[in-house]
């Protein structure tokens, strides 16, 4: 399908159900090639991005057994390479796990340079550090990334900045290392935190997951004696706590951690919204425009950058002017072009847009420029006036797992369709 038709404006109502963690899913699939024998994984999400990450596991021998359309038996006793497919690895970001993954298991991995949505120079120093730090010799040339390491050491790795990818590749490749690794200045996100739980899961000895310092003592081997399940996504739970409060809505969002998603909470309801937190379920309505409030994009616990430009919609019909600042990635406000199109009143210079409330947004033509850029433009196609034409749809189904049926399922006028030649 080409492009999502949303034709506006609808009142979300009902229930949604979230599907398993995109960013801990990306990194427990090749987390499991630290561990003999087979894997058993619950809560997969059926996204593109795992889809993708399944062939490249695939081409480096993997066998898959699909036991439901989110449950799967992966066995990696039969790996016969650690180069991992250039044309599958460049086209996303999380396939850098491969490097600490097989770095860990076999002391060797080449891949291609990361991809993933255009938000930023995306970087990968702090990782080349941390394998540097547990004794691999890096190179980076023509596009490629080769690791080699006789045998990985324990170390001490302090991290310039906070990054999430980093932090779960310096897990990654000190699982079966000799000693006892320090991790400092870590991410804290959710997803660290599940992917430290499945290595624990396997027999790893990781402490600290969660909090700025992880301590890592390494094992010798890693084997699954019962499966684990994907924590829930806190980036499509927000995207949907976000839709209903914007559409003035009431819906109640299943299968959710409401810990993980109180910065998302926090805000909301700073700008009116009811929120009502179940063990794993949030219940979110809305009566009246939002009020002006101002976002800073902060690694977790602050609000996640991946939540800001749904964020950025919903104040498109404040009363009033709010500011968004993205500390995150300096290049994540290009959507917002698409969203003046529609009639939204926002400017932005360097990190910082000021969006200022109007009465109405009206359908238009639109652009996804990423993953999360995407979902927003849908949230605006919910409470515009009209027909919404979102294009280049391809980066939403990256990560949100059948998100047109979701929203129809809460009464949204949506759906796909194809774009004529
Ligand atoms: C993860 O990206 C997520 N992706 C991103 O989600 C998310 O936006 C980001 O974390 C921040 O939360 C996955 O988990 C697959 P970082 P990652 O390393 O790991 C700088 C989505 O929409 N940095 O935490 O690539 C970097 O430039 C995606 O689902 C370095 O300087 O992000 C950024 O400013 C988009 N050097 C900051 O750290 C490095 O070596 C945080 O990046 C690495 C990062």
């Amino acid at each position: 399908m080409d492009k999502i038709i949303v034709n506006g404006p609808c009142k979300l109502k009902g229930e949604v159900t979230i599907s398993g963690a995109k960013n801990a899913a990306v990194a427990i699939l090749p987390a499991t090639l630290l561990v003999e024998g087979k894997c058993h994984l619950e809560n997969v999400p059926n996204i593109s991005d795992i889809r993708a990450f399944i062939k490249i596991l695939e081409s480096l021998g993997s066998k898959i057994e699909y036991i439901s359309e989110h449950e799967m038996i992966i066995d990696n006793s039969n790996i016969h390479t650690t180069t991992a497919p250039y044309d599958l690895t460049s086209k996303f970001r999380a396939s850098y796990y491969l490097l600490g993954a097989l770095l860990g298991k076999y002391g060797t991995a080449q891949i291609s340079l990361p991809g993933g949505c255009n938000i930023g120079a995306r970087p990968i120093d702090q990782h080349i550090k941390a394998f540097e730090c547990l004794g691999s010799h890096i190179e980076v040339k023509r596009g490629n990334v080769y690791a080699d390491a006789k045998k990985l050491k324990a170390s001490s790795i302090f991290f310039d900045v906070v990054t999430v990818g980093a932090t779960i590749n310096a897990i990654l490749a000190a699982t079966l290392a000799e000693g006892t690794t320090t991790i400092e200045n870590c991410a804290k996100e959710p997803h660290v935190v599940d992917v430290a739980n499945f290595l624990n899961s396997v027999g790893a000895k990781i402490k600290g997951a969660g909090t700025d310092v992880i301590k890592v003592t390494g094992v010798e081997r890693l084997t699954q004696t019962s499966s684990y399940a994907v924590i829930p996504d806190q980036i499509e739970a927000g995207t949907f706590m976000v839709a209903a409060a914007a559409t003035q809505g009431d819906v109640l969002i299943k299968n959710c951690i409401p810990k993980h998603m109180e910065p998302i909470t926090a805000k909301l309801v700073e700008a009116g919204a009811i929120v009502e937190e179940f063990e794993d379920s949030i219940h979110i309505s809305m009566t009246k425009q939002p009020k002006p409030i101002n976002v800073k994009t902060m690694p977790y616990p602050g609000f996640p950058t991946d939540m800001q430009p749904q964020i950025a919609v919903f104040l498109t019909k404040a009363k009033g002017s709010s500011l968004i600042v993205e500390s995150i990635w300096e290049s994540r406000f290009q959507y917002t072009s698409e969203l003046v199109k529609m009639g939204a009143n926002i400017s932005y210079h360097d990190r910082t847009a000021m969006i200022t409330g109007v009465d109405e947004l009206y359908g238009s033509p639109v652009k996804s420029y990423d993953l999360r850029a995407g979902a927003a433009m849908i949230i605006a196609g919910l409470i515009a006036h009209g027909k919404t034409e979102i294009y280049e749809i391809q980066h939403i189904e990256r990560g949100y797992e059948n998100i047109v049926s979701k929203f129809k399922a809460l009464g949204a006028d949506i759906e796909y369709g194809s774009i004529e030649e």
